[in-house]
């Protein structure tokens, strides 16, 4: 399908990653209202710039608008692409207020196009395998997640360095003043919902703690850098997930059933390995021995924490495993091995991919517009809790989604699990 993309920011140099994976996706041109901005990025991949947003919108040929501007313009971009008729996929959170987000629903359903929204790591191999593994009783039932989104001291980090591929300064000040939980909490919530359905209960906390995390800002910008959400599910399973710019760096998601454990260390490498414990007395005994704590992997020979099992593929996993750049000299091919194998390697792209292919194919829409909605309300209510905290039913609910689209191979049974020798050996103490 056609593409073009309002925003060439920092992020847009993200998607470009691996946009070669993504034949079917041709990016028609690019708009943004910084033309230094526009012009860096079309320098460099060789797009077409658009004059405006109107030329962009008038262009016939544009069939899904990707909106990566900035979290305050996400709703007006996305109300005029859609009021144009055009299929709009919108980077997260979708808007800052529930009734807009309403409303961009009610204008997409008018005019008979689509809207969707990041995160797309729901399409990333480790969540499809925490999913596939939950779902065939890997764990037992399960009962509780733990889902950590610490992103380091920003204000310690060095962001005033970092740039994008085509220059574009990593955004401090609107990350800083937008806050972690608008940025991040969405990555966390996508995988969670879909795995359990709708909260039925909201218990969230927010607060600003740290003070002059940018030079040239207020000392406290009245935006929390520290946030905890606890999730309640019809079902019976509970969630707590914690984001901040406080604590170092920390994205571990744990899913604890009657039976086991299933972990992973990141969300943000879509092939960070995933873990599976089957509880033994001997796997949980040997926590308790402090040289296990600090030499895990003596301590996973003793069964604690599990083993790896064997990741999930969907269709598009090539695409963060090779180089995609569009440019790259050798130094920097060499940095972005390391990068992919040990940070992070997103596509950002699949959730374009995924969109395109359930319209060609004339597929419903996989994350349902309740769906979204209700991340959108779960985001807001969290951010906007306070140090008061707030408790509440939330207002939009969604039907369950069902498995996630595009998976390719399935994991073999994982409720037959050996015991390996030494974790008989361990006493019980
Ligand atoms: N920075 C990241 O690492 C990152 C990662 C994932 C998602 N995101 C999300 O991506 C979005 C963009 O983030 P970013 O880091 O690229 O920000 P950025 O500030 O680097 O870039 C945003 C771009 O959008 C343009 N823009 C803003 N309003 C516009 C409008 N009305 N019309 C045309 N252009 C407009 C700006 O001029 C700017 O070039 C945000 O929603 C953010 O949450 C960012």
């Amino acid at each position: 399908m056609k593409i073009a993309i309002v925003g060439c920011g920092f992020v847009f140099d993200i998607y470009m990653r691996t946009i070669r994976a993504h034949p079917e996706l041709e990016v028609v041109g690019v708009f943004d209202k910084s033309s230094e901005r526009m012009k860096s990025v079309c320098t460099y991949y060789g797009f077409h710039s658009y004059q405006s947003i109107a030329e962009m919108l008038d262009d016939p040929e544009v069939e899904i608008v990707v909106n990566l501007t900035n979290i305050g313009s996400h709703y007006e971009v996305s109300r005029q692409a859609l009021e144009a008729g055009k299929h709009v996929y919108s980077e997260k959170p979708l808007t800052k207020s529930l009734d807009q987000s309403r409303e961009l629903f009610a204008i997409a359903e008018e005019r008979r196009v689509r809207l969707y929204c990041a995160p797309s790591n729901i399409y990333s191999d480790t969540v499809r395998t925490i999913a596939s593994a939950v779902a065939h009783g890997a764990i037992g039932k399960p009962l509780l997640v733990y889902a950590e989104l610490d992103d380091s001291p920003i204000r310690l980090a060095g962001f005033e360095n970092v740039f994008s591929r085509t220059g574009a300064p990593w955004p401090l000040y609107e990350e800083v003043r937008e806050g972690c939980t608008y940025e991040h909490l969405g990555y966390h919530l996508v995988w969670i919902c879909a795995l359990f359905g709708p909260a039925v209960s909201v218990t969230a906390f927010s607060a600003e703690l740290v003070g002059h995390k940018a030079k040239g800002l207020p000392a406290k910008v009245g935006t929390p850098d520290y946030s905890v959400a606890n999730l309640y599910f019809s079902n019976g399973t509970a969630a707590r997930i914690t984001c901040s710019v406080v604590a170092p760096r920390d994205h571990r998601m744990r899913v604890i059933g009657e039976e086991g454990e299933i972990s992973a260390a990141g969300y943000r490498r879509y092939r960070t390995p995933v873990r599976l414990e089957r509880f033994t007395r001997g796997s949980l005994s040997a926590r308790k021995l402090e040289v296990f704590q600090r030499h895990p992997i003596l301590g996973s020979l003793f069964g604690v924490g599990g083993r790896r099992i064997p990741l999930s593929r969907n269709w598009k996993s090539e695409a963060v495993e090779r180089d995609q750049q569009i440019r790259s000299t050798s130094q920097q091919r060499v940095i972005d091995w390391v990068r992919r194998r040990q940070v992070y390697a997103q596509d950002k792209f699949v959730g374009v991919a995924e969109m395109a292919r359930e319209i060609c194919e004339g597929k419903p829409q996989y994350l349902s517009p309740e769906f979204l909605l209700h991340l959108n309300e779960l985001t807001l209510l969290t951010q906007n809790a306070g140090p008061q905290g707030v408790a509440v039913t939330p207002t939009t609910t969604f039907a369950p989604l069902g498995p996630i689209p595009g998976t390719f191979r399935r994991q073999p049974s994982l409720t037959t699990f050996r015991q390996r020798p030494l974790e008989r050996l361990v006493p019980r103490l």
